[in-house]
């Protein structure tokens, strides 16, 4: 039965890009059709695969997940108390299973506000927001769909009481450096003297377990990244001949960063029909699909000074594989 109440609790909205994105066709055109090939990160996220990243999560081979869920567990009462804050904007939530600690603390303390995830997998979010005021009768679920690569300057934010942003998942870590800085600075501009913003980060480790991280034993990983080529054979029209690519995950020390890739097995034809376009693959021949980069305490202080903030409180998993730092606005 439809209960008003909990319905009238969670709202959507769809964000405009305050500054242009790209579209899929133009990111094919420029990325694909460029040497080394490249996609960007975000047409992973359709509904299939964003289950698949769920999926991923539960591997035993990928511990950011896990790792960073357990900081929450242990710290997310200290954060809510810390940042009592009135309105908590989560940047990618995806299905937001995580941020239910830092729901969790707030009741433990007596304290409510307001949720606004923004995510670009609509269908997860809503899905996740009709769950989460469900289970937390006093929560107020704003969800916002749009792309945060056009910018946070449009966002529907309330502009009074303190704000915490959640950025989660080391996903900044999914930017190419200029624009994890710009991102954050986007991030820096919404805060205010009293907020606080919540980053996730993974640690430059042992090549072995962050490779096996980004390539588990049960093919997930691998299905997720292929899978972003048949978004591109829905969407534009094409014939990749999706199990023709093997996954591929390495770690570049000097760039500290996972890179994941498709190899093309043999050499074929791709064509694009929607854009009018082929190319050819040759046999091994990669397409680079996402970066994951990994931080220091180090090379994470200067990315926040770059962007105007200060590490305030860092809560570090044992044996420092992954970071969760609480950051303000640098005076
Ligand atoms: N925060 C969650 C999910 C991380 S996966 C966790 O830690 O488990 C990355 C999330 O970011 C996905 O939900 C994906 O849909 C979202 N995302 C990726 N690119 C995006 C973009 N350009 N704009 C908005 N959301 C994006
Ligand atoms: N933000 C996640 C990360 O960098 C995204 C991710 C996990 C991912 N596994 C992946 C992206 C595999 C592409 C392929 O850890």
């Amino acid at each position: 039965m439809r209960n008003p109440e909990k319905a009238a609790r969670l709202t959507s909205a769809a964000v405009a890009p305050a500054t242009p994105v790209s579209t899929l066709a133009e990111d094919v055109r420029a990325g694909l059709l460029s040497r080394p090939r490249w996609l960007p990160p975000k047409y992973f996220y359709d509904d299939c695969g964003s289950e698949l990243f769920e999926a991923i999560c539960e591997t035993p081979e990928y511990y950011p997940s896990r790792t960073e869920a357990a900081l929450l567990a242990a710290h997310g009462r200290e954060i809510m108390e810390y940042a009592r804050c009135d309105h908590m904007l989560e940047l990618g939530s995806g299905s937001s299973r995580k941020t239910r600690h830092l729901l969790d603390a707030c009741d433990a303390l007596g304290q409510a506000c307001s949720y606004w995830p923004f995510d670009v997998s609509a269908q997860m979010m809503l899905d996740a927001g009709a769950a989460l005021v469900q289970d937390y009768p006093w929560l107020d679920v704003h969800a916002l769909i749009g792309d945060y690569t056009g910018g946070l300057s449009n966002l529907p934010l309330p502009t009074t009481g303190r704000r915490l942003i959640v950025f989660l998942g080391g996903t900044l870590g999914n930017f190419e450096p200029g624009a994890a800085r710009g991102m954050l600075e986007q991030i820096a501009a919404l805060m205010r003297d009293d907020d606080l913003m919540l980053l996730g980060v993974d640690r430059v480790k042992d090549s072995v377990i962050l490779e096996a991280a980004y390539d588990d034993a049960a093919g997930t990983t691998a299905a997720f990244n292929r899978n972003v080529l048949r978004v591109l054979n829905r969407e534009l029209g094409g014939d990749f001949p999706v199990d023709s690519y093997r996954h591929r995950a390495v770690f570049d020390r000097e760039h500290a960063r996972i890179e994941m890739r498709l190899a093309a097995r043999h050499a074929h034809r791709v064509t694009l029909a929607a854009l009018d376009t082929a190319f050819d693959m040759a046999a091994d021949e990669e397409i680079v699909t996402e970066f994951s980069h990994k931080f220091t305490p180090q090379s994470l202080d200067a990315l926040l000074a770059d962007a105007g903030l200060a590490l305030d409180r860092h809560f570090e998993a044992p044996a420092g594989a992954y970071s969760l730092v609480l950051a303000r606005r640098r005076a």
